[in-house]
């Protein structure tokens, strides 16, 4: 029997994965180990996202202004990239996710470059969840990319270059930003900012925000079905 959330079309999510780094910070941990914490956050979301109705979820894991960050910080990151790949290859061909990387490859060293193209061959025929990880990604770097492969420019051939809209955005730590993540596919998205650092971020918190998008009304622009009164404040 399918539960309230399987009966609904399956959602898009997309998630801003921040503080790592404060995570560590905090208990006196260098940033690494807050990143590894990170990574069990990542299998947690990806195992709670199907029942809770996620059709695909899309991880910001590094963007492309990281590369700012020092060199061993980025070692680090690649190094638990590939890892997370390599290991996660079976399992995903195991519970039916397809695991796809998104942005920027001739930046990345080659064992990621590897893992990246085994776990995709290997997955390409998951249907539960597609899970797409963003690394050396930049929102608009993707749209320009999209649209130079595209001889007939419009909102709907952009929309299809691109991929899915985005029906929910979710960032922990606290920033209320958009980072360059899914800037065109984000346009009706609905934002819910968290102030969970990512590795406390657990998957009752995803669920409370899949709980807040479904009490939302998305009106695309057109008038509210229930017209509420005026919010008191102008600010949360
Ligand atoms: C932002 O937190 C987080 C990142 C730049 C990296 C996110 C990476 C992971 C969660 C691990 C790898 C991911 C996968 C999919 C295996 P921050 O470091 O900027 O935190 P801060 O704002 O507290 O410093």
């Amino acid at each position: 029997m399918p539960n309230n959330f399987e009966m609904q079309s399956p959602l898009h999510v997309g998630i801003i994965m921040d503080g790592n780094g404060r995570w560590a910070l905090a208990r006196g941990l260098p940033r690494q180990a807050g990143h590894r914490a990170g990574v069990e956050t990542v299998s947690r979301a990806v195992e709670a996202a199907p029942s809770l109705g996620i059709g695909a979820l899309t991880l910001f894991a590094f963007s492309s202004d990281n590369w700012r960050r020092p060199q061993s910080e980025v070692g680090g990151l690649m190094a638990l990239l590939a890892e997370y790949m390599e290991r996660e290859t079976p399992r995903a061909v195991e519970n039916g996710i397809r695991l796809q990387a998104l942005g920027r490859r001739d930046r990345l060293d080659a064992q990621l470059r590897a893992a990246i193209g085994r776990a995709e061959a290997a997955t390409a025929g998951g249907a539960r969840l597609w899970l797409r990880i963003a690394v050396d990604y930049s929102g608009r770097d993707a749209s320009l990319a999209a649209a130079r492969t595209l001889l007939d420019l419009s909102r709907e051939s952009l929309d299809r270059a691109l991929g899915p809209p985005v029906d929910l955005l979710i960032r922990t730590g606290g920033e209320r930003r958009l980072s360059d993540f899914l800037l065109w596919e984000s346009a009706y998205a609905e934002l819910v900012f968290s102030r969970r650092m990512w590795p406390d971020f657990g998957a009752d918190d995803l669920a409370g925000a899949v709980r807040e998008f479904r009490g939302r009304e998305r009106r695309f622009g057109a008038v509210p079905r229930t017209p509420a009164p005026a919010a008191a404040g102008w600010l949360d």
